[in-house]
């Protein structure tokens, strides 16, 4: 054996228990009471809890963005990212019109192996169907494990966005294909409406960034992508979900028995609309924005009830002179924030809260992120799974600042809150990668996941 965490408490999507956990050549290989201490290395954590590591479904390293480049390189992301234990990113590459989706992932695949610091996979943004290439093309990328695609329904002046017809014929190729399509639900047209109508009126702060797409903008796409996959019989995954109103219609859909997947953030657990009315409005400026209080508890309702899926951060940061490019102008604003390093740990702390349960944690940043994409390597604590482990400390008192965390990003939307535990060492296949505040990782050591088909839960 190649190591043994001694002592701690195990937590899975289903069951928490006090085990050892041994590993060998990256895997776990054994988790019972008292195992032997023939081991290379015994760690000692009684008192603390052991944790499968956390997947983050949804990142944009080095995005190009309004005029700009999301401030995390696949570097300085993925340090960010062990450190508040996650240990497999999906990233989001982005076609440019014309492209090719396999040398599109290629090319951010070279620059992964050199860099990673956490295991990766992607979701190819798709944005043009070149004449119907990329149809033909979704097969070989499904053969090398790139079994979800993604679509915008909004950024249309960034050339992301994809039409109803292009959405329709991504859900039946990929259900054809064994794939998942990620869809970004919003109203384009509604956007530009509102938009247009404050800028000529003078309404240029942040708040009018949520103004021109509240609920009902979000709702709107939400109800049609659930209208299109139900009708069409393919399975979709909705992220970022932030309204209630598109939540409801998930739910809905999920009861008869529709595939429908969502996905939350912590930012729409946590922020309500109101923090576009601060002097730093701006920093907060994402898509869909923050919504309304109500919106807020109908999240952690369908949380608590288990019908919201995953919860991700869709990790977009950006230094604060680029923010500042919206200070008279929100339509200037980059939009997204940090938030790799924040999802597990915030979440946990709900836990320690007793907002949720701990168990519900794993299910929602880990197993269920593995099981729906098709990462049969990750997301839990079995024998034979990867020894991507997260060791927390439910007593350690943390307080988050930007001079805290590992992004290259010199704010965070997070600075000051408190949290109640926090993670203290994160192994990735059985390699110490963070130990108590510290990177202790060498970047290249994070591997391409080829994950499986898609299969219904
Ligand atoms: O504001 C955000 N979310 N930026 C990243 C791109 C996206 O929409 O996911
Ligand atoms: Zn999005
Ligand atoms: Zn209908
Ligand atoms: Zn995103």
């Amino acid at each position: 054996m190649d190591m043994i965490l001694k002592g701690g408490r195990v937590i899975t999507a289903s069951d928490s228990f006090i085990a050892d956990v041994a590993v060998k050549d990256g895997k776990i290989v054994a988790i019972g009471k008292e195992l032997s201490d023939t081991a290379d290395k015994v760690v000692d954590v009684t008192g603390k809890y052991v944790l499968p590591g956390a997947i983050d479904a949804h990142t944009h390293m080095a995005m190009p963005f309004g005029g700009t480049v999301s401030s995390d390189s696949y570097l300085s992301g993925t340090r960010a990212a062990v450190c508040g234990g996650v240990t497999t990113i999906f990233d989001y590459p982005v076609q440019h019109k014309g492209e090719t989706i396999l040398g599109l992932c290629g090319s951010k695949d070279e620059v992964l192996k050199e860099e990673a610091c956490c295991d990766y996979a992607f979701h190819c943004c798709i944005t043009d169907l070149n004449d119907g290439d990329i149809l033909n093309e979704m097969e070989q990328a499904v053969e090398k494990g790139i079994t979800s695609f993604k679509c915008f329904l909004v950024y249309k002046k960034e050339g992301m966005m994809v039409d109803d017809g292009t959405l329709a014929r991504l859900l039946l190729r990929a259900k054809e294909l064994g794939a998942m399509i990620n869809v970004h639900a919003e109203n384009p047209d509604l956007i530009d409406l509102r938009t247009e109508q404050f800028l000529r009126e003078g309404k240029t702060s942040a708040w009018y960034h949520y103004l021109s797409r509240p609920e009902f903008v979000e709702a709107e796409a939400d109800k049609r992508v659930v209208h299109l996959a139900s009708h069409l019989d393919t399975p979709v995954y909705i992220v970022h979900m932030a309204d209630e109103e598109g939540l409801e219609a998930c739910i809905e859909a999920k009861k008869k028995g529709h595939d429908i997947y969502v996905e939350t953030c912590p930012q729409y657990l946590e922020f309500t609309c109101d923090v576009y009315k601060r002097e730093d409005g701006r920093n907060f400026v994402c898509s869909p924005p923050m919504k309304g209080q109500a919106s807020q508890d109908a999240l952690w309702r369908a949380i608590k009830a288990g019908l919201i899926d995953t919860v991700a951060t869709d990790h977009c940061p950006f230094q604060s002179y680029e923010k500042d490019w919206g200070k008279d102008d929100f339509t200037k604003i980059p939009n997204g924030c940090a938030g790799v390093e924040n999802l597990y740990p915030y979440m946990l702390s709900a836990a320690n809260e007793g907002k949720l349960s701990f168990e519900k944690v794993v299910e929602l940043c880990a197993t269920n992120v593995a099981k729906i994409f098709g990462c049969t390597d990750k997301g839990s604590i079995a024998v034979g799974k990867d020894a991507d482990l997260v060791v927390y400390d439910p007593e350690k008192e943390f307080t988050i600042s930007a001079s805290n965390m590992h992004s290259d990003c010199d704010h965070t939307i997070w600075e000051g809150k408190k949290l109640h535990g926090y993670p203290v060492q994160t192994y990735l296949r059985g390699q110490l990668v963070y130990d108590n505040g510290e990177f202790v990782g060498t970047p290249g050591i994070g591997r391409y996941i080829k994950r499986a088909k898609y299969s219904k839960k």
